[in-house]
């Protein structure tokens, strides 16, 4: 089991080396945004900042490979080969349950497309 700690928000969730990371937020009783959960749409996509990865399938019109060398995966394919560190970003809208209430989102979606940078920023067309 790996634990994956989750930027800028805070919070730790675990990680069982057969699930996938999107998985494991989901059963954490975390919210993010995603769509297909087949590797296709990009909807997932997520920033790691440490730790190790298997992409599995992604579809290379939604994660280029110059992303990926950035540290960029999608969250719906990728499997933990180590605890893990990631940046969410705007899109990830996340929400998570503390106590019955649902904390306020740091972040509102803006865009759903949009080319990710080696600094984690992103640009929108
Ligand atoms: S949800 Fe579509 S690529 Fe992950």
């Amino acid at each position: 089991m790996y634990t994956i700690t989750l930027r800028p928000v805070g919070g730790t969730v675990a990680c069982g080396p057969e699930e996938t990371v999107l998985a494991a937020i989901l059963r954490a009783g975390a919210s993010v945004m995603f769509g297909c959960r087949g590797g296709g749409c990009g909807t997932c996509k997520m920033r790691l900042t440490s730790g190790q990865i298997a992409h599995g399938r992604c579809s290379a019109a939604v994660l280029l490979e110059e992303e990926k060398k950035c540290g960029w995966f999608l969250s719906c394919q990728a499997r933990a080969l180590s605890d893990l560190t990631i940046e969410l970003s705007a899109a990830n809208k996340y929400l998570r349950q503390q106590g019955g209430a649902v904390t306020t989102p740091a972040y509102r979606v803006v865009h759903f497309h949009k080319l990710a940078l080696c600094d984690g920023s992103t640009r929108s067309s």
